[in-house]
């Protein structure tokens, strides 16, 4: 069933499998990078997967204006400005700031208030239109769009939420492919051969790609368990978040089996959602230097850090085989060079 949704293509597939001698020392396992932080170009990581159904789901039911949210810099609005560019949708991104007084989800941000760097460059450059929320209001943002959408209904608008992280049953589907993608790769000799992985670690911010990828790992026989790492909330409310979703896919596919086991890592959350501890930067910056892969401070650092403390503390044994999913999230990384000075 999943095979017949309506689908768009945005990912310039299959992503590369890669290995770095300099990790695998460093970490004492047979680590493999799937390099889905390269599943584009300026709209690149791990959301166009998500997208390529969610979009699709959009462009068949007739959309005309896509609505999203996320944190001021969130790579998934970034990536479905960019995407809605590409097929001629309008797109409405909630982006959540500190600021109280952005109570009004009808107020389009002015341009002087907006920054020229990171992901929201890339939603200004491809024409997204901004609207800042509070926090408060982004506790209620399904709400909160919803109420926009039926605004932009009287407008004679046809409006599509795509919910935050592109996080649904839909959206996971994005990486129950991806799966499918890994295993016909080590079927061809990539990635060390057609042995199982041990475990598949990722960031988790929203729980989707968690749940495609449990999902697909035990469909397509990828890994023996997954240990997403949290980048913000505790291991509780990923882990249920993730069921969430895992239920409403298999409720959408109902072909998929169980999905393989799971336990989230929150060892790495730093200091809080998109600011890395002292540590954690320092690891950044070594990975950078020993083997060129260039992580973000917000997913994929704290996802390194993750993998690393749970080698240490033993919940992965050393030579154990390793598939290290880099989601992405460059235009973090070049929104936050500030937070660099002492590291560099
Ligand atoms: C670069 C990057 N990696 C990982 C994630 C986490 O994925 P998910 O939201 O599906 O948990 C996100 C988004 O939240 C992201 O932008």
């Amino acid at each position: 069933m999943m095979r017949d949704l309506p689908r768009v293509h945005l990912v310039h597939g299959p992503t590369p499998l890669v290995k770095r001698k300099a990790l695998d020392a460093l970490l004492g396992v047979d680590l493999v990078i799937k390099r889905d932080d390269a599943t584009s170009g300026a709209e690149s990581g791990n959301k166009v997967r998500k997208l390529e159904f969610l979009l699709g789901d959009a462009v068949g039911r007739g959309a005309t204006t896509v609505l999203t949210c996320g944190g001021l810099q969130s790579n998934h609005a970034r990536a479905t400005a960019i995407a809605c560019a590409e097929l001629g949708l309008r797109c409405v991104l909630f982006l959540r700031v500190a600021d109280e007084r952005a109570n009004d989800p009808h107020a389009v941000t002015p341009a002087e208030a907006l920054p020229r760097v990171g992901n929201v460059l890339l939603d200004r450059l491809v024409g997204a239109e901004i609207r800042y929320i509070s926090r408060s209001l982004y506790a209620d943002r399904n709400a909160v769009m919803e109420q926009a959408a039926a605004a932009l209904r009287l407008d004679g608008e046809r409006p599509y939420i795509v919910p935050e992280g592109g996080s649904n049953g839909l959206g996971s589907f994005g990486y129950v492919d991806a799966m499918r993608e890994v295993r016909q790769q080590l079927d061809a000799g990539l990635g060390g051969g057609p042995a199982k992985f041990d475990v598949v670690v990722h960031a988790c911010g929203s729980g989707g790609t968690a749940a495609g990828v449990a999902l697909g790992a035990a469909d397509a026989g990828v890994a023996r368990e997954i240990m997403p790492v949290a980048v913000c909330d505790s291991a509780a409310y990923f882990e249920a978040a993730i069921a969430r979703i895992t239920a409403e896919a298999r409720r959408l596919a109902p072909e998929l089996g169980d999905p393989a086991p799971l336990a989230v890592d929150e060892s790495a959350r730093g200091p809080g959602y998109g600011i890395m501890g002292e540590a954690q930067r320092k690891t950044l910056v070594q990975i950078a230097r020993i083997s060129g892969v260039i992580l973000d401070p917000v997913y994929t650092g704290k996802a390194f850090v993750g993998l690393a403390n749970a080698i240490e503390r033993g919940a992965i044994a050393r030579g154990s085989r390793v598939l290290f999913l880099h989601t992405g999230g460059l235009p973090g990384l070049l929104a936050q060079g500030d937070a660099f000075e002492h590291d560099l």
